[in-house]
Parts: C-alpha cells; structure tokens; sequence
C-alpha cells in the first residue's frame, strides 16, 4: 500500500473521536467521518512506518447499524456523524470508545454507564454559525462546515438537533444579506465582511440571544436587519441582540469589540432551580437538559459537602459553584473570560448566595493566590485538558476527593495518568451523552486520594 492508492474495506470500530479502523491484509488504515460497519473507499493521504492515513472518498455500502437519518443535510454537514445510527447505537459507541481509552490506564474502577440525553433532537441551546459560499464563487451561504472541508459552507436550514427558531433566524439573515449583496470575509485573503452568527436560545426560558460576527471593513446599517428578526414568527422572544467586531485571522469568533443593537446584552437560563445570565461570549453547556443530568452526577460525586470548602476551577459562568453553594462552607470559582466571571457574580446574587467567590484569571496563575484552603475540588477545563503546571498544583493542594468532569476523554485520559502517578485513584466514572448524533460525549470521574 502506498500514498494516492484506493483501498476498500469495511469500517471495524470507531475509535474516539472519528477514527474509522480499515484493516487490509496486515494493515491497519485510519479513515476519519465514518461508521462502524460501512464499505469505504478511501485514498491512502499518508503513509509513515507504524500508521496508514486515508481519506473517505466513496461509501460503497451503509452499514448495517444504520437507519434513514431525518436531516436533510445529513452526510453534507460536517456538524453530525451519527444521525443515521439508532441512538442505543450511538450511545454504545461512544461508551465503548471512553471505555477502551480508560483501560490504557490499566486500573480498576466502578463504571457507572452513560446517561442518554433527555432529548435527543432540539436539544442544542447554541449554534455558530459560518458565512461563505457552499463552492467556489457561489452564492452567499450561513450554516456549518462540511463534512471534512475548511472552506465550504453548508446552510443548514432544517437542521433538527436545533429548534425550528434558530432556522427561522438564519434563513432570514441570510436572506437579508443576500438581498443587500454584503460579502463575506474570505478566509485566505481576509477581505469581506460577514463571518459568524451565533445564535443562543435558552430551554427553559425560551430567551433568544443573536450575535453578528463581522470584520470592520464595512459599516452597513443594521437597523432593517434587526427588524426583519423582530417580525419573525418564533416560538421564543428575542432579548439581545449583539454585534461583535472581529479582525483576527483565526476562523474562531474573537471580540475585538462588541455592540448592544437590541435589547439587553444578556439572556437567562435556568438549571436545577437556579437562573443563569448568560453573555454573548461566555460558556454555558450546550444541552441545558443534559447539562442538568451531568451536573446532578457532579453532585453525588462531590458527596457530603456541608462545612466544606470547595474549588470549581475552570467554572464559566458559575453553573457547578452556585449549585454546590447552597450545601457547602464556602464555594470558589475560576475563570479565565472576565465576561462570564461577571455573570457568574451577578448570578449569584440573583439566586441569593452568599458564599461563593469567583475570580478571573488563569487557574495555572490564580491557584498560586487563592487564600482558601480548598477540601474539594472539581475540574472542568476546556477540551485540552489542563496544563500540565496546573495540574501539579492543583495535586499539591492534597484534597482528599476530585471531581473531573471532561468532554475529551483523551484529554481527560492523559491527566487521570498524571493524578494515578501522584497517589490518586479513580474510584467512579460515568458518561453523560450531552451531544446526539455528534461524536462528543462528556464523562465524570470521581478521584480519591489513597492515603
Ligand atoms: C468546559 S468549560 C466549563 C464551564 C463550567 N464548568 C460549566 O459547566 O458551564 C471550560 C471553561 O474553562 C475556561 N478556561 C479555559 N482555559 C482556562 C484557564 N487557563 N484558566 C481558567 N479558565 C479557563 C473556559 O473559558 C470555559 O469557561
């Protein structure tokens, strides 16, 4: 086997998060975007001693596994791999994968299962949105990547994972945009103007949040734009509407500066009986009902807590400090986007706590100041993991119990390494499936120190 020959074989297993496994004759060949069970074509992309790269370019027969997927840009859109699984599928397979990543570590531990997700459609309370074109030179397109592609936009204008609100919502602005012929930003010569629009509705609450992402090399009034969303017929009410300005070269939506158009620049979840403001910019978990299920296994993991102090580090908006505040001494959290510090503050209030502090900053640099001794901690970073200086201080502090929530089991593989060599042991893990049809899953380790 050499690099551009086509191979055919039949997918073994996925492994996390979207390697397909091909073996041919001795070979092993790693396709990325397929299911287990499907007849690939595929085109050898790289060839080194011990791994073999090649790209899908053809499936020549679905697998058995699979069912009609509802969404119309299924198989197109790069957002969801899965959708023609049945969800038990879906479930087993990202239970299989955490599990076979864990057995690395080569330890004992209670496996607690995975939690479905309590929706498995509409259940997304965010979307980002891309500006392009679906090919070169067509015409202006709003939606997700596709599949396996940096450039190509699909416009997702049924999607299902989502409500019917946030279709509504990007159809007309695209539909807008289109009519007022504003150009996108173009990624390899960043000239243009359109780049994001995210949109965020909250479950419970119904509140609408939008965000315009664009560069500031035009300066269109946005006045008739707003009013078209004002006129649409939605299920929820549109409370914000923002506009971020954003001249990075990056394909990532930074703030270089960002405006209030409509509304206040704020909306409100609620979780566990608590409320949460939420800003433009700030983390909230993408699934609220989900969010709500993995929160409660955070809680039983964190156990007895009263007269205890506890850290939540990486925190977002405060979501796990205000839910464990209510039964614990004091609760501290930390994070880095000074933006959801802020709401994580003005939440508290709002929910009538009194005993957490949040802080901004890096936890690698913020952990050196904190004046509390902590007796719990939990850890919630982003899909990295955490940084491996962080990560010696936080075993320094030497709490007996460390709750780790992760949604990159190879992240969270590679540090549950790092606590094992410095006197922890995993005691209990479990998955919660916060993302249907999408290859992500999140899990729960609960971590005792030995002596
Ligand atoms: C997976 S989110 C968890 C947020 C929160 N626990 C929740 O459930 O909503 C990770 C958070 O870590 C923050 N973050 C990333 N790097 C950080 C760092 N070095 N120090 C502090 N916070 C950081 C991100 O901004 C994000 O809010």
């Amino acid at each position: 086997m050499k690099k551009k020959d086509i191979i055919e074989g039949i997918v073994n297993k996925v492994i996390f998060p979207n390697k397909g496994i091909i073996n041919i004759d001795e070979e092993k060949v790693i396709v990325k975007n397929v299911i287990p069970g499907q007849k690939i074509k595929a085109r050898i992309t790289k060839k080194r001693k011990n791994k073999i790269e090649g790209r899908a370019i053809e499936i020549v027969e679905k697998s058995p596994l699979e069912i009609e997927a509802s969404c119309k840009d299924f198989g197109k859109c790069g957002g969801c791999l899965y959708q023609s699984l049945p969800y038990e599928k879906q479930l087993k397979i990202k239970e299989t994968q955490v599990l076979e990543l864990m057995e690395t570590l080569g330890i004992d531990y209670n496996y607690e299962g995975i939690t479905p997700s309590p929706n498995i459609f509409n259940y997304r309370n965010k979307m980002e949105y891309s500006f392009g074109d679906e090919y070169i030179d067509g015409p202006l397109a709003l939606g997700m990547h596709k599949k396996g592609g940096f450039y190509d936009i699909v416009t997702v204008n049924d999607c299902k994972i989502v409500s019917n609100d946030f279709n509504k919502i990007l159809v007309e602005t695209l539909n807008y945009f289109t009519e007022k012929e504003i150009p996108y930003y173009k990624k390899k010569s960043h000239e243009g103007y359109l780049r994001h629009l995210v949109v965020r509705k909250a479950t419970k609450t119904n509140e609408i949040l939008i965000n315009l992402v664009s560069s500031s090399q035009m300066n269109p009034n946005l006045e008739q734009w707003i009013e078209r969303l004002s006129n649409l017929q939605l299920e929820g009410e549109i409370v914000s509407i923002m506009h971020t300005i954003n001249d990075s070269l990056a394909d990532a939506v930074k703030v270089d500066s960002m405006k209030n158009l409509y509304g206040r620049d704020y909306f409100i979840e609620e979780l566990l009986g608590l409320k949460f403001r939420i800003s433009a910019h700030s983390f909230f978990q993408t699934n609220s009902l989900g969010a709500e299920k993995l929160y409660s296994v955070v809680r039983e993991y964190v156990g007895e807590t009263k007269d205890k102090v506890i850290f939540d580090l990486y925190s977002g908006t405060g979501t796990i400090t205000q839910m464990l505040a209510p039964v614990a001494k004091k609760t501290v959290g930390v994070e880095i986007i000074e933006e959801a510090v802020e709401a994580a503050k003005e939440n508290a209030s709002l929910n009538g706590l009194d005993n957490c502090e949040f802080i901004a900053g890096d936890v690698l640099k913020v952990i050196d100041e904190l004046k509390d001794k902590p007796d719990i901690i939990v850890l919630d970073p982003p899909r990295d993991g955490i940084h491996p200086k962080a990560l010696k201080k936080i075993i320094d502090f030497g709490v007996d119990k460390i709750v780790y929530v992760s949604c990159k089991p190879t992240s969270l593989v590679r540090d549950l390494d790092v606590f094992l060599e410095n006197g922890y042991e995993v005691d209990r893990v479990r998955c919660v499936d916060m993302f249907p049809h999408t290859v992500h899953v999140e899990c729960c380790v609960k971590l005792i120190r030995k002596d």
